[in-house]
C-alpha cells in the first residue's frame, strides 16, 4: 500500500409465507434518534483555531457549536490496523501503523497537512468545520461535514424539568421498552465523495449492487444485524450483516470510506450534482452510539483502495480446499443413514461433493454440541463413512444455549456467570431461540471466549472428529421474543457495556471465537472453516458468509450476485447465496439456472427449508441433472483458479468474485452491471437469472478480445444463446487459466492431479497466468510448503514460446502439466517442441482446429515445480 494512503479521522467526545413483516423492524421514523438525524440542518461547528496541535502523525483540535465541545483528532496511516478505544478484545486489538505528516501548515482559516508519502492533502477549514481530503493527482475526493450534518449527542445525566427530543430517555417500540438509562448518545455525520456518481458497499440489503438515492425516495440502508423472515428484494431494509463501508467509482478513480462503528447505523445516500455541474455522491451516516471513527482510503485505483481497506479490516486466510467445492445442505438430513444415502447418492450419479451438512435436529433438543440418541447414535461412525470419500461435514453450533440444568454448557455458563445481563446488570438476560427458553453468551466476558473455544476439542464436542467443521447460525443474534427479533438494546455485557454499543458486532464475536476453538483443536495444524450468518467489519478474518434465507423465485437468484459483490467490496469475499433459494420449492428451470450461476460465486451451496421437498440433483429429471452434473464439474474443472485466487486475495485484498468496473475501472459504461461479474481478473461470467430466457445480451469490454470458456473459439459482445444447459462464460485474452480437467469426487482428491492451461491470447498474442497449490489443508504453507508456478505465452512472430516458472515455495508437488489449449492461434503449427530441465529437446503431439482457432498442445508432463519451455514454430 502507498504508504499514508490511509487516513483516520477520529472525533472523540470531549466533556461530553408471507413477505416480509415490515411491522416487526423500525423505519427510521420510528427511530428517535435516526429521525433527528436524518433531519438535521446546519449543526454549525466550527475549529477552534487556538486549539491545534499537530505532530508526528497526528492532527487534533477542539471543534465547537452552541451545544458542545469536541476533539477532533486525523491521523496519517500506512499499513495499519484498526484502533479501537472502546473495544479491546483478543483478536481485534492491534496497533495502527501511523505515518508521520510530511507537512503542517497553519493559515488563518485552514490547516494543510501532507500526510504520509506525501501523496494526501487534507485541508481542513475552520469556519464551518470540513475536512477536505486530495488524492495524489491534487484532485478533491472526499469532504467530511461538507453539509454540516454533524451531530453528536452526548452521555449526560438527565435533569429533571429540562426538555429533550421525544424517544431520548426510552422509547418503545410494539410492545417493547428500550430503558436508555444512559439517554442518547448517537453520532453523525456526512461523507461526501466529490465528482463521484457511482458508489458501492453497505452490506448486507437484498438490493442493486450500485446504492441508490434514499433522501426523498425510501427509508436510509440500515445496519442493524436482523434475523428478517422471508426478506424482500429491492429495499434497503437490515439484513444479517452489518459493514459500514462505501466505496466511491468513477473511471480509474476511486475512494472509500470505513465507518467504524458497531452500533445500529442508518445511511441515507445520494448521487447529485453541484451548480457547478460537479457530481457527488453523499452518504449521511447515523449510528446510535460510539465514536465517530472514519477511516478514509484514498485510492487512487480500485485496486488500492480494495487493498488498503483490507489493511484495516483483514483478509479471509487461506480457505482449506474442500471448502470452495460444493456443499451439500437442507434442514435437515433426517438420520445416519439418509446422511449415508446421500454421501453414496452424490457417488452413484457421478457429481462431485465436498461436505454434508447438518441443521438443528441433528441435536438433541437443540442443544448444540450433541447428538440425537436415536437418529444420529454413532456420529464418529458416520463422520468416518463421509471422510472415507475424501469428504467433510458440518454442524450447526447456535449462540443461544437452551435453558437447561441437564445441559452442560448452560450449566458451565452458569456456573462461571458467562451470560449477557439483562439491564438491571446482574441477572442473567433470557430469551426465546429454537430449544426455548436461551440464554446468550457474553462474548465480552474475558472467560467466555477460552471457555467456548475448548468445546471444540474433541475430547469435550463427542462425536466430533478433525472431519467435522461448523455453520454458526441465528448470531445476530436472532431472539424470537426480543424487539425486531434481537436482543434489547439495554441488555448488558461484561464490563457494563450495553448491548446497543456492540449489536452488530455480536455475530462475529461469536463465530471468532469459533474460529478460536477450531484451530485449537489440532493445535493450530488444520484450517478451519466456519459459515456465518451474521458479520461485521472484520468478519472475513474467520467466516464465510452466506446471505441467509431466500426464496426460490428468480429475483433471488438474480439478487444473488450483486449481494455477493457487495459484500466482496466491503472485504468479505468468501460469500454465497442458498442454491436453489431457501424458501419455497423451485422448478427444475430455476435450480438448474441457480447451480450454474452458483458455480461461479464464492461460497457454492444447496441448502432448503424443512418445509420443502427434497432436492438432492439426482431427484432432478434426466436432462436436468445432467445439467447440474456439468454446473458442478465446471466449478471443480476450476478449483485451481479459485485456490489461487483466495491466495491472491490474502496479500492483496481482492476478492475472487468483483464487478466488473474492477477490472475495467475507465468504463463507465459497466458501473451498474449485476447480471455479469469477473471471476478473477480472467473469467467473466453472465448468469441467466431470467425465466425462460435462452439469448442474453453481454457486454464484453472492448479493451480486450474475448472467448467462450467452453468452445473456445473468440467472440465479440452482443447476444449469446444460452440453451438450458449453458450460462455464458468468457476468458479475457491475455491470460492463462489452470484447471483440473479429472473430476473426482470431492476436492481434497484432485489435490495433486495434472494441470491443463487454458491460453487466450490478447491482441499482441501474447497471454500469462500463475498457479498457487498446497496442501489444501493445513497451515504448513507458513512453512513455505506451497509451490507458485508462473506461465508466460510470448508471441515472437514466427515462433511462439511458453515458459512455464517455478517462482515459489518448497512443497514438492506431484501436478503436472497434462494439456495446454491456446485461443485465438491464426494458424496451424508446424511443430511443437519442449525443452525441460536437462532433457533433451523432444516434440509434441497437437491438434489445431481452424474453426474455433485452438491449438491444444497434449502432454508436456512437465512437473509444475520445474522450469521448461514449450517452442511453437508456425
Ligand atoms: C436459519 C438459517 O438461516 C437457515 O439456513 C437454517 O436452516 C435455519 N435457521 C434452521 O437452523
Amino acid at each position: 500500500m502507498a504508504a499514508g494512503s490511509c487516513l483516520a479521522i477520529i472525533l472523540l467526545l470531549s466533556g461530553a409465507v408471507e413477505m416480509v413483516k415490515r411491522e416487526d423492524f423500525k423505519t427510521c421514523d420510528q427511530s428517535s434518534f435516526c429521525k433527528r438525524h436524518r433531519n438535521v440542518k446546519e449543526t454549525g461547528y466550527e475549529l477552534l483555531s487556538n486549539t491545534i496541535s499537530s505532530h508526528g502523525a497526528e492532527y487534533t483540535a477542539n471543534l465547537q457549536n452552541s451545544e458542545n465541545t469536541l476533539k477532533l483528532t486525523i491521523t496519517g496511516l500506512a499499513d495499519s490496523t484498526i484502533q479501537n478505544d472502546i473495544f479491546p478484545t483478543p483478536s481485534f486489538a492491534q496497533t495502527p501503523e501511523p505515518l508521520a505528516f510530511k507537512s503542517f501548515d497553519n493559515s488563518g482559516s485552514e490547516s494543510t497537512i501532507i500526510a504520509g508519502d506525501g501523496k494526501i492533502k487534507v485541508v481542513v477549514s475552520f469556519k464551518p468545520f470540513v475536512v477536505n481530503v486530495f488524492n495524489e493527482f491534487g484532485e478533491l475526493v472526499s469532504q467530511v461535514n461538507r453539509d454540516g450534518k454533524l451531530k453528536i449527542e452526548e452521555f449526560r445525566t438527565k435533569e429533571e424539568g429540562k426538555e429533550y427530543p421525544e424517544g431520548f430517555w426510552e422509547e418503545h417500540f410494539k410492545s417493547f421498552k428500550d430503558s436508555k438509562p444512559y439517554g442518547s448518545s448517537s453520532v453523525g455525520v456526512d461523507i461526501s465523495f466529490v465528482n463521484f456518481k457511482t458508489a458501492y458497499g453497505l452490506p448486507e440489503h437484498a438490493d442493486s449492487l450500485a446504492l441508490r438515492t434514499t433522501v426523498g425516495n425510501t427509508d436510509p440502508y440500515r445496519l442493524y444485524n436482523l434475523d428478517v423472515f422471508e426478506y424482500e428484494l429491492n429495499n434497503p431494509m437490515a439484513l444479517y450483516v452489518a459493514v459500514p463501508y462505501i466505496l466511491a467509482h468513477r473511471a480509474n478513480r476511486s475512494v472509500g470510506a470505513l465507518w467504524f462503528n458497531a452500533a445500529e447505523t442508518w445511511v441515507d445516500t445520494q448521487s447529485s450534482v453541484t451548480s457547478h455541474n460537479v457530481p457527488h455522491f453523499d452518504a449521511h451516516f447515523i449510528s446510535e452510539s460510539g465514536l465517530v471513527d472514519i477511516f478514509l482510503f484514498v485510492g487512487p485505483s480500485v485496486r488500492d483502495v480494495q487493498r488498503q481497506n483490507s489493511k484495516i479490516s483483514g483478509v479471509t486466510p487461506l480457505p482449506p480446499l474442500f471448502s470452495i467445492g460444493y456443499h451439500q445442505c437442507r434442514w435437515n438430513y433426517n438420520d445416519e443413514q439418509d446422511v449415508q444415502q446421500v454421501n453414496q447418492g452424490f457417488d452413484d450419479h457421478d457429481m462431485p461433493m465436498d461436505v454434508i451438512w447438518l441443521d438443528i435436529e441433528h441435536t438433541d433438543g437443540k442443544k448444540y454440541f450433541t447428538w440425537d440418541q436415536h437418529k444420529f447414535a454413532h456420529p464418529i461412525e458416520m463422520l468416518d463413512k463421509v471422510a472415507a470419500k475424501g469428504r467433510k461435514m458440518v454442524t450447526i453450533i447456535d449462540p443461544h444455549i437452551k435453558k437447561d440444568d441437564g445441559y452442560y454448557v448452560y450449566k458451565d455458563a452458569k456456573d462461571k456467570g458467562l451470560f449477557v445481563k439483562r439491564a438491571d446488570g446482574t441477572t442473567d438476560f433470557e430469551g426465546h431461540c429454537w430449544p426455548g427458553a436461551s440464554e446468550y453468551l457474553d462474548f465480552w466476558h474475558p472467560e467466555t471466549r477460552s471457555y467456548w473455544k475448548d468445546q471444540f476439542t474433541f475430547e469435550r464436542y463427542v462425536g466430533s472428529t478433525k472431519d467435522l467443521f461448523t455453520w454458526n447460525d441465528m448470531n445476530e443474534p436472532s431472539v424470537f421474543s426480543g424487539p425486531e427479533i434481537t436482543m434489547d438494546k439495554d441488555a448488558i455485557h461484561y464490563g457494563g457495556i450495553e448491548h446497543r454499543e456492540v449489536h452488530n458486532m455480536y455475530g462475529m464475536m461469536y463465530h471468532s471465537a469459533t474460529f478460536d476453538g477450531l484451530l485449537a483443536r489440532t493445535n493450530g495444524q488444520d484450517r478451519p472453516f466456519i459459515l456465518s450468518r451474521s458479520g461485521f467489519i472484520g468478519t472475513q478474518r474467520t467466516a464465510a458468509i452466506w446471505t441467509g434465507d431466500n426464496t426460490a423465485e428468480w429475483g433471488h437468484l438474480e439478487i444473488a450476485a450483486p449481494m455477493v459483490l457487495s459484500l466482496s467490496i466491503a472485504g468479505i469475499p468468501f460469500v454465497g447465496a442458498d442454491v436453489g433459494g431457501f424458501f419455497g420449492n423451485p422448478d427444475e428451470q430455476l435450480l438448474t439456472r441457480w447451480y450454474q450461476a452458483g458455480a461461479y460465486q464464492p461460497f457454492f451451496r444447496g441448502h432448503a427449508h424443512i418445509d420443502t421437498k427434497r432436492r438432492e440433483p439426482w431427484l432432478l429429471s434426466e436432462q436436468s441433472k445432467n445439467i447440474v452434473r456439468e454446473a458442478l464439474r465446471s466449478r471443480y474443472a476450476l478449483l485451481p483458479f479459485w485456490y489461487t485466487l483466495f491466495q491472491e486475495h490474502t496479500s492483496n485484498g481482492l476478492p475472487p468474485m468483483r464487478p466488473l468496473f474492477y477490472e475495467f475501472p475507465n468504463d463507465d459504461s459497466i458501473l451498474e452491471e449485476q447480471k455479469q461479474w469477473m471471476v478473477g481478473s480472467d473469467l467473466l461470467v453472465r448468469a441467466v437469472v431470467e425465466k425462460d430466457t435462452y439469448n442474453v445480451q453481454v457486454n464484453l469490454p472492448t479493451s480486450e478480445r474475448w472467448y467462450d470458456w467452453v468452445v473456445g473459439n473468440e467472440v465479440k459482445s452482443g447476444y449469446f444463446d444460452a440453451p438450458i444447459d449453458k450460462i455464458p462464460v468468457f476468458q479475457r485474452g491475455g491470460s492463462i487459466i489452470p484447471t483440473w480437467q479429472r473430476i473426482r469426487r470431492a476436492a481434497p482428491l484432485m489435490k495433486d492431479d495434472p494441470l491443463t492451461l487454458f491460453v487466450a491470447l490478447n491482441s499482441d498474442g501474447n497471454a500469462k497466468g500463475q498457479v498457487y497449490l498446497d496442501d489444501g489443508k493445513t497451515h504448513d504453507y507458513q512453512k513455505e510448503l506451497y509451490v507458485r508456478a508462473s506461465f508466460v505465452y510470448k508471441n515472437e512472430g514466427k515462433r511462439a514460446t511458453i515458459l512455464g516458472e517455478h517462482i515459489g515455495g518448497k512443497l514438492e508437488a506431484k501436478n503436472w502439466i497434462e494439456r495446454i489449449v491456446v485461443r485465438g492461434v491464426a494458424e496451424s503449427p508446424k511443430k511443437v517442441e519442449i525443452t525441460r530441465v536437462s532433457d533433451p529437446v523432444q516434440p509434441l503431439e497437437f491438434s489445431y482446429d481452424r474453426d474455433s482457432r485452438v491449438l491444444i498442445i497434449r502432454k508436456p508432463e512437465a512437473l509444475i515445480t520445474t522450469n521448461y519451455q514449450i517452442h511453437i514454430d508456425f
